[in-house]
């Protein structure tokens, strides 16, 4: 068994494209996954230059915070079996266009910065991301 709990965000293109509830559903619908925290925020610059602090100076940097502050986001915890590598499977590759059918970027993205939904990629992101969107836990 590997219980672990990783950090989702439905970014704000899916909130506007009425995406929330497919992308949650997908979570909910793996034996063993449970959604812990959820919250509908709009995401200030100072929090998604945390979130983002590993990419300062790449060329996506901008107008990645642009646009995840555009709008609310649905911020999430979700634990379980895997869920880390899961939920990243889910999710399908950065580029929508190369995430295969059946991921959630493969079956409603088309560009890279609009890619719906975010996921931990590691144990020790998950609780470094955690602890900036719900410092409580
Ligand atoms: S890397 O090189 O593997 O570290 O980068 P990657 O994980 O693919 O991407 C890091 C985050 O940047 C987003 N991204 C972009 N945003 C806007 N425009 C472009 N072109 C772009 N390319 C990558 C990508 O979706 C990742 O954000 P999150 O929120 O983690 O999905």
């Amino acid at each position: 068994m590997s219980q672990q709990r990783t950090l989702v965000i439905a970014k704000p293109d899916a909130v506007r494209r009425g995406l929330v509830g497919e992308i949650i559903g997908r979570i909910e619908r793996k034996a063993g996954w449970t959604l812990t925290a959820l919250e509908l925020r709009t995401l200030d610059r100072a929090t998604l230059e945390q979130h983002y602090a590993e990419h300062v100076g790449r060329d996506f940097y901008a107008p990645l915070l642009e646009f995840m502050s555009s709008g609310p986001s649905v911020v999430m915890v979700v634990e379980g079996e895997r869920v880390i590598e899961g939920v990243r499977v889910l999710a399908g590759a950065t580029d929508p266009l190369k995430a295969g059918p059946g991921s959630i970027r493969g079956d409603f993205g088309t560009i890279v910065r609009e890619n719906l939904v975010h996921a931990s990629d590691s144990e020790e992101s998950a609780e470094r991301e955690i602890k900036i969107f719900f410092p409580e836990r």
